[in-house]
């Protein structure tokens, strides 16, 4: 690479690059890394193409051409009213969020996917040195972002069902008597969590909302993997429980429809003000044609087709946990009652799953993401054991994350087989 003519900023420096890009770079036949999706309601796309392009004829030769133009336009910053208008009742008929029936829908804000929220939510909470409370592992998109903007994490580890609210409490106590400061923001993904496939029952995400409210700060509950729920019951949101003041809200098409770049959040209304602003400045508004096909999806497709969506990745799940349970060496697995991934851990505490990637499972055609990558790079870690915040660099290296939501179930055993006899032969 070229040396750059004048000095970057700091935190180029900082971040790594995504785990995940870097490992989007390599084709291989077997694909457990990103959490692509993979089943698609392919047959509703060309119908919405269809109507989409009928209604922009029309409109040209009906001399009302300045229709069409606006679906090719700079819209609102938060979002087409027509399309916050859909996504609020699905946020009320779905996940029992109390929005108010006429105007509740100017709450919901558009993003370019719920990165982009994540980002600017980071960009207007954080100055350097702030905290955030996070899972340990933790989604590495949010974690990320949390160092770009020179903040701190506390990791805070969960066991089966996800964050433990009572030590989410007591890291922050810590923090604030330790580090002189108290964490700004709980993040945490209920629903199927990513990386570790976890979903917390109902009493626990009760319990995190009152230690986010009686600590007077906010948590961000990130839905990601809200529709893609196929065992178990359907919990309400930790949102359904807010009365707005706490919760900050994200859901998105990308694992429910597709990756259309569209995702809808609810914020505090402080919070989103600020936010909004930041849009401006970063990306003005989301793209209005694909806000359009969001819309119609919802709209006409979204009930017929969901079920069988998350019937499709079901089938992905128990091909995938069946093939680790019969061809993995000793370990520990996860079992997602919804989401794209399941979390292994060999019983070895030394295997290098980073290692083993390069070495073996890449020339053998197989990708996955190694545990490692979902653990901060710098930071604290409460520890269970000693009740005490540790520095958060030592990471664990014997986990990875294998991702079924890419490929069909038949490719998914011979995959795992494969990896299983080469992780057998390894260890
Ligand atoms: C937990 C979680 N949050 C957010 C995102 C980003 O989603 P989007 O595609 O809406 O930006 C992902 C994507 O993988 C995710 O897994």
């Amino acid at each position: 690479m070229t040396d750059p003519k004048v000095e970057f900023a700091v935190w180029t420096k900082l971040v790594p690059e995504s785990e995940i890009r870097r490992l989007l770079k390599f084709r291989v036949k077997y694909y457990f890394a990103g959490g692509k999706p993979g089943v698609l309601p392919l047959g509703a796309f060309p119908m919405i193409l269809n109507t989409l392009a009928l209604r922009e004829l029309e409109d040209i030769f009906s001399g009302k051409e300045i229709d069409v133009i606006e679906d090719y336009n700079y819209g609102p910053t938060d979002g087409l009213p027509e399309v916050k208008k859909v996504m609020a009742s699905i946020l009320r008929e779905r996940d029992g969020i109390d929005l108010d029936p006429s105007e509740g829908w100017r709450d919901v804000l558009i993003t370019t996917g719920s990165q982009q929220a994540i980002y600017l939510l980071l960009d207007v909470l954080l100055n350097p040195d702030d905290l955030v409370i996070v899972p340990a592992p933790v989604y590495l998109g949010f974690v990320n972002v949390v160092t770009k903007f020179r903040g701190q994490v506390i990791a805070v580890p969960g066991d089966k069902q996800g964050m433990i609210p009572e030590n989410v409490d007591r890291a922050i106590k810590l923090a604030e008597n330790k580090l002189g400061k108290k964490p700004k923001l709980i993040y945490v993904v209920p629903d199927s969590d990513n990386p570790s496939g976890t979903t917390m029952p109902e009493s626990r995400r009760r319990a995190l909302l009152d230690v986010a409210k009686s600590n007077g700060i906010y948590l961000l509950e990130d839905a990601a993997y809200r529709e893609i729920q196929f065992r178990g019951e359907r919990l309400k949101p930790i949102r359904a429980f807010d009365d707005g003041s706490t919760v900050i809200y994200m859901r998105t098409t990308s694992k429910e429809v597709a990756v259309l770049r569209v995702a809808y959040s609810l914020m505090p209304p402080e919070i989103r003000e600020e936010v909004v602003k930041a849009k401006g400045y970063n990306d003005l508004c989301t793209p209005t044609i694909v806000q359009k096909i969001a819309k119609l999806y919802y709209e006409r497709y979204f009930s017929q087709f969901i079920e069988k969506v998350r019937e499709g990745y079901k089938r992905r799940y128990e091909a995938m946990a069946r093939a680790i349970d019969e061809n993995f060496p000793s370990g520990e697995r996860t079992d997602p009652t919804g989401g794209f991934f399941i979390w292994w851990e060999s019983d070895n505490r030394k295997f290098n799953s980073k290692k083993f990637l390069e070495e073996i499972a890449i020339p053998n055609d197989i990708l996955y993401v190694p545990g490692q990558a979902f653990y901060p790079l710098k930071g604290y870690l409460y520890s269970v054991e000693k009740g005490d915040l540790m520095d958060a660099s030592n990471r664990p290296t014997n986990a990875m994350r294998l991702s079924y939501s890419y490929m069909e179930p038949d490719k998914i055993e011979e995959g795992i087989r494969k990896l299983g006899s080469l992780l057998k032969a390894h260890l």
